[in-house]
C-alpha cells in the first residue's frame, strides 16, 4: 500500500475510534498543569502505529504519545512517520468539536505524505509532494487576501503559557491590532489546513513538534502557501516556531514577529486612553 493510502487508511480508522468515546467517561491523566491526555489520545496512537508497522516494519514511527525521541533530520535512514492520533486533546475532552488526526511521511529529508482527518466534519486534507493538496478530493488554494490588515490569522499557546515568559501572548497582541482577527482553535494540524483552504490568511506558533505540523506544512505548500521560521527563513520541521500563510501577506506577519513577545505597551495605553475617555 502507498505511504498516502496507509495514511488515510489509518487517519480515518482512528478518526472512528475517536468518535466512539464518551466524553463524560473520558480517563483524563495530566502531563503538565494544563497538558492532558485521555485514553483515546493512547488507543488511537495505538491503532495507527499496529497500522504502520504492519506495512512499513522497519519504518521509524515518532507518535506524540510514545515516548520516542523525535530523531535529527541526518540521523533518519528510515521514512519517519510522524503521529499525532490526537491533535485538540482539550477540545476533544470538553466536548468542543474541533480536533482531529494528523500523520506526515518523511522519507530522504522531507515530507512527502500529509494527512489530516477531521472526524466531526469528515474532512480529509491530504497532500503528496508535487502533486497538490486536497479536501474530499477538492483541490485546495490559499486565499488571495493582500494585505495583513484584511487577513483572519489564527495561532496557538503551548501548555508552558504559565510558566515562560516566551509564551505567545505579546505577539497575540500585536497581531490583535494588526488584522481582521486572530482566532485560537486548540488545533494545529487543522489550523494548517484552513489556511491550505483559504479559510484563514496567516497562521503562527511557538512551541509545536513535528506531528504537529508535518502533515499539515506539506499541505498548505501544496496548496501555494508559504511556510517559514519566525524569522521568514526556509521552514524546518524539527524548528517549534513557524509561520504559515497564503504568501502575500508573509512578510507582513514576519515583520510584527520581528517586535518581539512583549504585550505592546503602546496598545495597552491606548486602550487606557479609550476606556479613560468613554468614562468622562
Ligand atoms: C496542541 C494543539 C494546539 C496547540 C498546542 C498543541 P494537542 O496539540 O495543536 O492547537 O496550540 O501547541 O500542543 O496536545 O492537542 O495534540
Ligand atoms: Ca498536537
Ligand atoms: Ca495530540
Amino acid at each position: 500500500m502507498s505511504y498516502h493510502r496507509l495514511a488515510v487508511a489509518a487517519a480515518k480508522a482512528a478518526g472512528r475510534l475517536l468518535g466512539g468515546f464518551n466524553r463524560r467517561d473520558l480517563a483524563v491523566s495530566y502531563k503538565g498543569a494544563v497538558n492532558i491526555v485521555t485514553e483515546a489520545d493512547r488507543q488511537a496512537e495505538r491503532l495507527i502505529t499496529t497500522m504502520i508497522r504492519k506495512a512499513y516494519p522497519r519504518h521509524i514511527i515518532i507518535g506524540e504519545e510514545g515516548g520516542e525521541t523525535v530523531p535529527a533530520l541526518s540521523a533518519a535512514r528510515e521514512p519517519v512517520w510522524f503521529v499525532d492520533p490526537l491533535d485538540g486533546t482539550t477540545n476533544f475532552a470538553h466536548g468542543f468539536p474541533f480536533y482531529c488526526v494528523s500523520i506526515g511521511v518523511e522519507a530522504d529529508g522531507r515530507v512527502v505524505v500529509g494527512v489530516v482527518y477531521d472526524p466531526v466534519r469528515r474532512e480529509l486534507f491530504s497532500a503528496i509532494q508535487g502533486k497538490g493538496a486536497f479536501c474530499n478530493g477538492r483541490r485546495l488554494r490559499v486565499s488571495a487576501t493582500e494585505k495583513l490588515d484584511q487577513g483572519l490569522l489564527v495561532t496557538g499557546f503551548a501548555y508552558n503559557i504559565r510558566t515562560s515568559l516566551r509564551n505567545n501572548i505579546g505577539h497575540f497582541s500585536h497581531f490583535s491590532v494588526r488584522c481582521r482577527g486572530v482566532r485560537r482553535t486548540g488545533s494545529a494540524a487543522l489550523d494548517l489546513c484552513y489556511v491550505a483552504d483559504g479559510r484563514l490568511d496567516g497562521f503562527w506558533e511557538m512551541n509545536l513538534w513535528p506531528w504537529d505540523t508535518a502533515a499539515g506544512s506539506l499541505i498548505v505548500e501544496e496548496a501555494g502557501g508559504r511556510m517559514s521560521g519566525f524569522d521568514g527563513r526556509s521552514y524546518q520541521l524539527r524548528v517549534p516556531e513557524l509561520v504559515a500563510s497564503n504568501g502575500r501577506i508573509h512578510e507582513e506577519m514576519v515583520d510584527v514577529l520581528r517586535l518581539g513577545d512583549q504585550v505592546d505597551p503602546q496598545m495597552v495605553q491606548k486602550k487606557l486612553q479609550a476606556e479613560a475617555a468613554e468614562r468622562a
